[in-house]
């Protein structure tokens, strides 16, 4: 009865086998703890323990003679009993099958119907995590959109473990550019001051002061004036330069508010100080080499492996490279950060290898700390190239989502459910369709892969998609709505009768339904969200064997009900929390009805 609903599988499978491993060979250091999942055959068990094979090998290193079968049966003799295990049998070339005990599961099931989802204890971190960070001014496409969706999702991953976890928008608010955008918002609305300048579109803006930087030599130079001028502080250049930053983040808080994402604003200007410092820092303490006039900091001095940072250009002046040395140091030092996350588009990954290599070697990052690039590929349009509208111009993220919000509207009224949802509910259905399907496609595709956007596919209601998700999910909920069965009166049955596993696909489904622990603590350490995507994806096919074989309440021929399966209505109960669990990390809203 001890058993938590955070119960891990295979965390405790791993300490099972290590003690039995431990003692069968006690010579060896550190031998390999390798449990998997066994796959579709029932007859491999649940899950198996590869770890003869490489011992086998460590063996014959050190002259044993032996072989994996061999290994196997010794670590057999030495497993420990345990409720969690069934029986194991030694297979085929040294693969110890496990089977898990039924009673075992039953009972963790039975107390996720009582208490809730529980997270699975760890160390508790405080987790940084740099995402979308789109640049002011410039368009924020769908490369920001990604690192949004993936970013916002490994966050909610990390607070339902609960870390401490720090969003932050670095976003792109400082550098030369501001030069030209101010010196053409001077001429354009010169009383912005008093007055918000009344710019609708931003990117046109920029559009506008880069063609007179590249045409004319004058504003050209009064455009360099205006960054020293900014850069020393002068009010006035300030107050321009908050202008501009404002206009583009009441746009980019747009995007945000549909998708729902919290995120902090802290952009590279934030680092002003700390630049100046942190290139002080680098400068005596003999990191940086002089370079045609430019200081570059090598990641390897010795070996000049790699590309170097550009620390400090010719002309005095700072790059995106020192920026982030600043930003490392500030997150180390000030926000003392255990972990250090950046989501970016796979083209920026030699920049923060470097930035690692470079931290590292100037002790602002400990040996055993990470500078952890979460890389994704490029969005591609439905021809498979570069995404952009039929024009050939560049998608506006906010015409990306109102078109969203239309299809997804337009695939509700094709289903007939405007007919049978209130506008109310229809509007819900609508926003968690639109919304659910833009953020699962990206996340359900492993993120290093480039991926092609396509509403059709995104909004069919067949395969893994948040569209086939929300309705399996909608329809769980309304089997106990059927059955009239409110969950309190279901709850005093499991405390009476607790869970019972009777049916093969009941079990089936049972052994399913406990892995988000362990689901979730591999997610937590690679980052890869679409394990999680999968894993959803499993519980509802296993549900759906289970829901196909298995009545829930049994009903006579004039719809009368004759018979409910408690149990059952639990195991739906349990499955639909799971999966809701599993959507609300991966940032999609679920509705009741649709
Ligand atoms: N603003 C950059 C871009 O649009 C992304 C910033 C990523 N974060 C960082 N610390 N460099 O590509």
């Amino acid at each position: 009865n001890s058993v938590e609903s955070n119960f891990c599988i295979l965390e405790e499978l791993k300490n099972i086998f290590e003690v039995a491993i431990g003692s069968a060979y006690p010579d060896l250091e550190d031998p390999p703890i390798i449990i998997t999942l066994s796959g579709n055959n029932p007859k491999f068990g649940d899950y198996q323990c590869n770890s003869s094979m490489a011992i086998a090998q460590l063996l014959k290193a050190k002259n044993v003679k032996t072989n994996p079968r061999e290994v196997a049966n010794n670590i057999l003799n030495k497993t420990p009993t345990s409720p969690l295990i069934e029986k194991i049998e030694v297979a085929g070339a040294g693969f110890l099958n496990i089977y898990l005990n039924k009673s075992l599961v039953e009972h963790v099931l039975n107390s996720i119907f009582r208490f809730g989802i529980k997270p699975p204890p760890v160390k508790r971190e405080r987790v940084i995590v740099d995402f979308s960070s789109p640049n002011i001014a410039k368009e924020m496409h769908v490369g920001h959109l990604r690192s949004t969706i993936i970013g916002d999702s490994i966050c909610r991953l990390l607070e339902f473990l609960e870390h401490d976890v720090l969003r932050i928008n670095h976003l792109g608010d400082w550098g030369t550019q501001f030069g030209m955008l101010i010196a053409h918002l001077q001429d354009k609305f010169p009383n912005y001051k008093t007055h918000s300048p009344p710019i609708s579109d931003l990117q046109a803006f920029y559009k506008e002061s880069k063609k007179r930087f590249d045409e004319d030599e004058v504003f050209k130079k009064r455009a360099y004036a205006c960054v020293v001028k900014l850069q020393s502080g002068d009010p006035d250049y300030i107050a321009a330069w908050k202008k501009i930053c404002e206009v583009s983040r009441l746009e980019f808080q747009k995007i945000y508010d549909h998708l729902d994402i919290k995120i902090i604003d802290r952009g590279e200007s934030f680092y002003q100080d700390r630049m100046v410092a942190t290139v002080k820092y680098l400068k005596e303490n003999g990191y940086l080499e002089e370079d045609e006039g430019r200081y570059i900091m090598w990641g390897n001095p010795d070996t000049h492996e790699g590309i170097p940072l550009t620390i400090v250009k010719s002309d005095g002046g700072y790059t995106y490279d020192t920026s982030d040395m600043a930003t490392i140091r500030q997150r180390v030092e000030e926000e003392k950060g255990d972990r250090f996350i950046y989501v970016t588009d796979a083209g920026q990954h030699t920049h923060f290898v470097t930035i690692e290599a470079c931290a590292k070697r100037a002790g602002i990052l400990k040996p055993h700390q990470k500078v952890e690039n979460v890389v994704f590929g490029v969005v591609l349009g439905e021809d498979k190239k570069k995404f952009k509208t039929r024009s050939g111009d560049t998608i506006k993220l906010i015409d990306l989502i109102e078109e969203g919000l239309k299809r997804s509207l337009e695939k509700l009224v094709e289903k007939g459910r405007d007919k049978v949802l209130n506008p109310e509910e229809l509007e819900k259905a609508q926003k968690a369709v639109a919304y659910g399907c833009i953020k699962y496609a990206d996340l359900s595709h492993n993120r290093v892969n480039d991926y092609v956007f396509s509403f059709d596919k995104m909004l069919d209601d067949k395969g893994n998609t948040a569209v086939y998700l929300l309705y399996a999910l909608t329809r769980i909920r309304s089997i106990a709505r059927t059955a009239q069965i409110s969950e309190e009166a279901l709850l005093a049955e499991a405390k009476k009768t607790g869970f019972k596993l009777t049916h093969e696909a009941e079990w089936k489904l049972g052994k399913v339904l406990l892995r988000l622990p362990e689901v979730i603590l591999k997610v937590a350490n690679d980052l890869y969200l679409h394990s999680l995507c999968e894993y959803l994806y499993e519980i509802s096919s296993a549900f759906t064997e289970f829901y196909d074989k298995c009545y829930c309440v049994e009903k006579d021929k004039d719809g009368k009900i004759v018979k409910i399966y408690y149990e059952r209505l639990m195991l739906c109960e349990v499955t639909a929390r799971l999966m809701e669990k599993c959507l609300d990390i991966l940032g999609i809203k679920t509705v009741s009805k649709m």
